[in-house]
């Protein structure tokens, strides 16, 4: 075992001088440098103590967006939907993921969203101007009906506030609304509503991007992080046990990213427990120069992003000698950036406009399986993260009259839902690297750096002694082979061997053909503490094994 240990301690010493080891691990930005040859090796084991990683790293999000809600989840009259008008299809999809946690009402929607307009009987209900996107918003689906849908497909809610144009008088009535069980205004009002039992909702978003010009309501971050304490103070007192995310910055490009972060918490971090960050990542000529190869390397500078608002919530926590440590809510994440201008951001008034509907390809999938990998790798501050969206709107689920569609991104997603428990193992690779150059990006993705070819993390599922590793390939060209070696624990039996690859990084698929870009099995290889992976190229691999 000292031998064991002193093995990994010179690996990250190496891979930091550069002595030709390219070493990652987890919980840090992984370092490499370069190795030649296509051979790769990870050593993996239980050398820290280590909690198990909060699965609600694997949530998604349901905005009222185009046709996220409408025709997406909710769609009565159609032969796919129950006697509530929640469409089966989508609910099957949905459960058969087990997602863990979704967010909802917004995103962008919430900060003018009146949920009250959203609640009792719905020929009551008004018809508004949604104007975040523009759009006619019925309110024939509400909070109410979100939670019965969260308990149909088996997910918690995490709900949010409306901090954009709402005050704290309506916040605070939402809270009680959802949380107080009985004999007040806001409770008896629910209970009037049909829900006697109050939906006990833990997580919530104090607003939404509120340092984004876009957003109705806007405010500095002293205002906005005054607002936010208000308001999570008063929450509190309704609920003891609710958890509070406060807006981080709405991206890595903002000119106030990092400063925005450090005085809401200034304000407010007594009062809330996580703070959230959102990024969207593309194959653009300004994040990756149009290049597959920088586009792969995109899950690190998620990860950087991670690292960077990371060391603000320390910072503000040492500022304050708190002993409190916050905790980080990736609460957007995503490919997106084909379906991002005017026409796709603009509903025109109408009803259940097709908006954001961005179609995924291989490529997208690729790196989905990296942002999965970057999550779980930071999972030691991250706690909760959503993939944006789930339904229709830059989603790995699309509906049309007839069915339900699988877009490439949905196949990582679903792999790390089914194989990932447990806590992380302690990793180490040594892998051949790639340059990537900063000329010509944007500022915030601008690199001069090495990047390995393979991103590979592990779980560890003490109680059903399953170990599973996630690996991505990110040589366009060729297949490589990676050994791994267990130290603590011993391999008996692949249980499954997984992959999503291609020939064409561009393919997609649709309802005509649906499937271009799915999992498929690999050859399982020898179970045991010894144990090689060949990993195609362009892929995203999972190893499931019994221990
Ligand atoms: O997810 C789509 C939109 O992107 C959300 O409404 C907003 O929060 C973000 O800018």
């Amino acid at each position: 075992m000292k031998n064991k240990t002193s093995r990994r301690r010179f690996l990250s010493q190496a891979g930091l001088a550069g002595a030709g080891i390219a070493a990652s691990s987890v919980f840090a930005l992984p370092s490499y440098s370069q190795t030649a040859g296509r051979s790769a090796k990870a050593t993996l084991g239980l050398v820290a103590p280590r909690a198990d990683f909060n699965r609600r790293l694997f949530g998604a999000f349901l905005e009222h967006l185009g046709r996220s809600i409408y025709t997406g989840v909710y769609d009565p009259g159609n032969p796919l939907s129950d006697e509530r008008g929640f469409r089966k299809d989508a609910i099957r999809e949905v459960a058969g993921l087990h997602v863990p946690i979704i967010r909802y009402p917004g995103g962008n929607f919430v900060s003018g969203y009146n949920w009250l307009d959203g609640v009792g009987p719905k020929k009551d209900r008004p018809t508004v101007l949604e104007r975040a996107w523009n759009s006619l918003e019925t309110n024939q689906f509400g909070t109410n009906d979100f939670m019965d849908w969260a308990k149909a497909v088996g997910t918690e809610p995490l709900l949010g506030f409306n901090l954009g144009t709402g005050n704290s008088e309506m916040a605070i009535a939402y809270i009680e609304y959802c949380n107080f069980a009985k004999g007040t205004k806001w409770s008896d009002l629910r209970r009037s509503h049909g829900y006697e039992q109050p939906h006990k909702v833990k997580y919530w978003c104090l607003g939404n991007e509120m340092d984004g010009p876009w957003q109705m309501g806007r405010l500095t971050a002293r205002e906005y992080g005054r607002k936010a304490r208000d308001i999570a103070q008063q929450a509190r007192i309704i609920d003891a046990d609710v958890q509070l995310i406060a807006c981080g910055s709405s991206n890595t490009i903002m000119p106030t990213y990092l400063n925005w972060d450090r005085e809401v918490l200034e304000e407010c971090y007594d009062q809330v427990d996580g703070i959230s960050l959102h990024n969207y990542f593309g194959n653009e000529p300004a994040l990756s120069g149009g290049k597959s190869e920088r586009f792969l390397a995109q899950n690190l500078d998620m990860e950087r992003q991670i690292l960077e608002i990371t060391a603000v919530a320390d910072l503000v926590q040492g500022i304050y000698r708190s002993p409190k440590r916050l905790w980080l809510s990736f609460d957007e994440w995503n490919v997106w950036y084909r379906a991002r201008s005017r026409e796709h951001l603009d509903g025109k008034g109408q009803f259940a406009p097709h908006l954001l509907e961005e179609v995924y390809n291989l490529e997208d999938a690729l790196l989905t399986g990296g942002f999965l990998n970057t999550l779980m790798r930071q999972s030691e501050r991250v706690r909760v993260a959503c993939l944006a969206q789930i339904v229709n709107v830059i989603a790995p689920l699309v509906t049309n009259e007839k069915g339900i569609l699988r877009q490439s991104i949905y196949f990582p997603y679903a792999m790390v839902l089914k194989y990932a428990h447990g806590r992380m193992l302690d990793i180490q690779v040594e892998c051949e690297t790639y340059p990537i150059r900063a000329a010509g990006l944007r500022p915030d993705f601008a690199r001069n750096e090495n990047v390995p070819f393979l991103d590979v993390v592990a779980t560890y599922d003490a109680k059903e002694k399953r170990v599973s590793v996630f690996a991505l390939n990110r040589d366009l060209a060729n297949d490589r082979d990676l050994a791994l070696t267990f130290e603590d624990i011993t391999p008996s039996k692949v249980l499954a061997c997984e992959t999503v690859t291609g020939t064409d990084l561009k393919a997609f698929n649709t309802f005509e053909s649906p499937n271009k870009v799915v999992t498929t099995k690999l050859d399982a290889m020898k179970a045991g503490a010894k144990m090689t992976v060949k990993l195609p190229a362009r892929s995203y691999t999972v190893v499931h094994l019994a221990v």
